[in-house]
């Protein structure tokens, strides 16, 4: 099966709400010389106050698609109460969202975010109608005691506990070394799709064969212009979740087109 690649800009804490509101424009311009059908999914997931400068951009040739799509870089599970300092799934849909990112690296270092939380999300989110964005990854201490595989089968199985196969084929998954994480140091593209593929098998072994062949699996870790041809002409990477290099339209971009120039050559 051919899977739409999506590429996703995770614009972490960064940008004010004017500064938000030039990069979608300098997105939004690039975007409008093609149609859904032709571009990745393209996801931009902005910090919660910035979600009123960007939204969604529908394609405007009657296939029902969108040209750019808006994700919450993290959500509640509960739909409302005293949660102070959270947002729900609601919330997020409501503010024009699609996509929510859950388990990033950062979440789970820096805010003891844990598997069963992610779990909880990622049912509230589909739940919500939205499509989880699910990190996983190992520590370059993990990698070098040779656990990487074992660590990250394990967060992808609990991540999916009690998700029906069908919201599974829904879902996307974003392997991103840790190590690799704003540190300019990729990781190299034949061993992230090997990490990729395993992860896949693991899909297919909690959800069958048709979820794993359908669920999208990004890569991420410093990944840049000059990264993502060689990224993208790998059998199980189906896109790139980008940091540093999606705060600025001239890098996303690039990183747009070029995923576009290759799978519509692969035609
Ligand atoms: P980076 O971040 O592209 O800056 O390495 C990726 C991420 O954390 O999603």
């Amino acid at each position: 099966m051919s899977r739409k690649p999506i590429i996703a800009g995770n614009w972490k804490m960064h940008l004010l709400k004017s500064e938000a509101k030039e990069l979608f424009e300098g997105i939004k311009n690039y975007v409008k010389d093609y149609t859904a059908k032709e571009l990745p999914t393209v996801v931009i997931a902005p910090v919660f106050t910035s979600l009123a400068a960007v939204e969604t951009v529908a394609c405007d040739c009657g296939c029902g698609g969108n040209k750019i799509n808006i994700a919450g870089q993290n959500c509640h599970w509960e739909s409302s109460g005293a949660y102070t300092g959270e947002v729900s799934v609601e919330m997020l849909k409501d503010a024009g969202c699609s996509y929510v990112i859950i388990g990033h690296s950062e979440r789970r270092q820096y805010f003891s975010e844990t598997d069963e939380m992610i779990n909880k999300k990622a049912k509230a989110i589909l739940a919500g109608g939205l499509i989880p964005i699910i990190c996983c990854g190992e520590t370059l201490e993990q990698r070098e005691a040779g656990v990487t595989d074992s660590w990250i089968a394990g967060q992808i199985k609990a991540a999916l506990e009690g998700i029906s196969s069908a919201d599974v084929a829904k879902s996307v998954i974003a392997y991103e070394p840790i190590w690799a994480i704003g540190t300019g140091k990729t990781c190299d593209s034949d061993e992230a799709n090997r990490v990729i593929a395993m992860i896949r098998s693991v899909v297919k072994e909690v959800a069958g064969a048709e979820a794993a062949d359908a669920i999208r699996i990004l890569y991420g870790g410093s990944v840049k212009p000059s990264t993502i041809e060689e990224q993208m002409s790998k059998s199980d990477i189906d896109g790139a979740l980008i940091g540093g290099a999606s705060l600025k339209a001239d890098s996303f971009n690039e990183i747009i087109d070029k995923t576009m120039k290759l799978t519509l050559a692969a035609k």
